[in-house]
């Protein structure tokens, strides 16, 4: 065989897979076996959105934590002690203290079980609140992919390693999303996802109290004014699970603001403004194309949460349909 023809199979085979692969996650997945599905959780997800504001920001965050470690099997929900020899992913120490919702999700489980048993996989239910919780929050709606299985296992060390930090560099960034088949793009879409919701002031108050370690230092990319601010909600020696808006402008509201935020030097996180503040990176003009439309802004990060949602998913009799999220049956 000529090495064109070898290359040609090469090429067919690859996109062979590569449909088939996406093939199996399909907005209608459950269409026959418990078409109410997103009604339900909705319904749920929204009553209980109405006394805890920032429940919709938590919620979408637990399917990133979950499709970044070995991908979107519904790993994350599960209690170390529940599972044999399961080390917990929420103990990681990105997790731990920080994550939260599993108490709507669990409720959500338990209600499809009653109408529809041993159907709708946890991992799927992390992808349809996190659409539901965006669009609650004012944010673009998306037809969600369906389909994913549940894991049988978690990786606290796994989660470590690739759930990125504050800190990061913008090298160490890029490279945690493209590990997931996520660009650049993916990176700044996705990172407008701190339009909404919470950071402990443990993550911030050496960006603005113990900059590079030295004390009293603070990070010169922050604006002067938005500085004094962290550092009031932040003081030094204060408490470290004080809360802080992650978007100043419009702490509820998935918008744009936060990427207009960035061009004026007030993203909270090292990670956030790094995308705005690094000379020449191919990150400040995506910052700028989604600062000036929001609709732009919407139209890719709906894009990027789909590819998101497919990363390493397990498919047709992989994996289980978990009973209870918290465990593995
Ligand atoms: C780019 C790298 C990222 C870093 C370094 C990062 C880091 C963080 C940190 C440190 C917090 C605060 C946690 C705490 O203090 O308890 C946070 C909150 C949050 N993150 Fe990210 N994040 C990143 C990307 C993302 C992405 C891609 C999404 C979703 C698509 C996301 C969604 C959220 C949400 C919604 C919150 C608020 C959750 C709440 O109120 O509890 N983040 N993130
Ligand atoms: C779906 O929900 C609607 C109203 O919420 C209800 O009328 C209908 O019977 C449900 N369908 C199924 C198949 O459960
Ligand atoms: C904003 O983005 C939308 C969606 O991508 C596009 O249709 C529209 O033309 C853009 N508007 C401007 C002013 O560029």
């Amino acid at each position: 065989m000529g090495l064109s023809n070898t290359i040609a199979l090469l090429l067919i085979s690859n996109l062979m897979f590569g449909v088939l692969g996406n093939a199996q996650l399909t907005s209608d997945f459950y269409s026959t076996t418990c078409p109410n599905v997103t009604v339900i959780a909705r319904g749920l997800l929204e009553q209980a959105s109405r006394s805890d504001v920032r429940l919709t920001a938590q919620v979408m965050r637990l399917h990133f934590h979950d499709c970044f470690v070995n991908g979107c099997d519904g790993s994350v929900l599960l209690d170390a002690a529940l599972a044999d020899g399961v080390e917990g992913e929420k103990e990681a120490f990105q997790n731990a203290g920080s994550l939260g919702g599993f108490e709507v999700i669990d409720e959500i489980k338990t209600a499809l079980e009653n109408v529809c048993p041993g159907v709708v996989s946890c991992a799927d239910i992390l992808a349809i609140t996190a659409e539901i919780s965006v669009s609650l929050a004012g944010g673009p709606s998306w037809d969600v992919l369906l389909g994913r299985r549940d894991g049988r296992t978690a990786n606290r060390d796994d989660a470590v390693a690739a759930l990125p930090l504050g800190p990061d560099s913008l090298d160490i960034l890029t490279t945690k999303f493209s590990e997931h088949n996520l660009d650049t793009t993916d990176l700044v879409a996705l990172s407008g996802a701190h339009t909404f919701g919470r950071v402990q002031c443990a993550a911030i108050t050496n960006r603005v109290n113990n900059f590079d370690g030295i004390n009293g230092q603070s990070d010169p990319s922050v604006e002067p004014a938005f500085l004094q601010t962290l550092r009031r909600q932040c003081p030094r020696g204060g408490s470290p699970t004080a809360l802080v808006n992650l978007d100043p402008t419009s702490p509820d509201s998935f918008d744009n603001d936060y990427f207009k935020n960035l061009q004026n030097n007030r993203g909270v996180l090292e990670s956030d403004q790094i995308l705005f503040s690094s000379r020449g990176a191919p990150t400040v003009p995506l910052v700028n194309r989604f600062a000036e439309n929001q609709s732009e802004f919407f139209r890719i990060f709906a894009r990027s949460m789909i590819k998101m949602g497919n990363v390493k998913t397990l498919t047709g009799t992989e994996g289980e349909i978990r009973r209870d999220c918290r465990r593995v049956n």
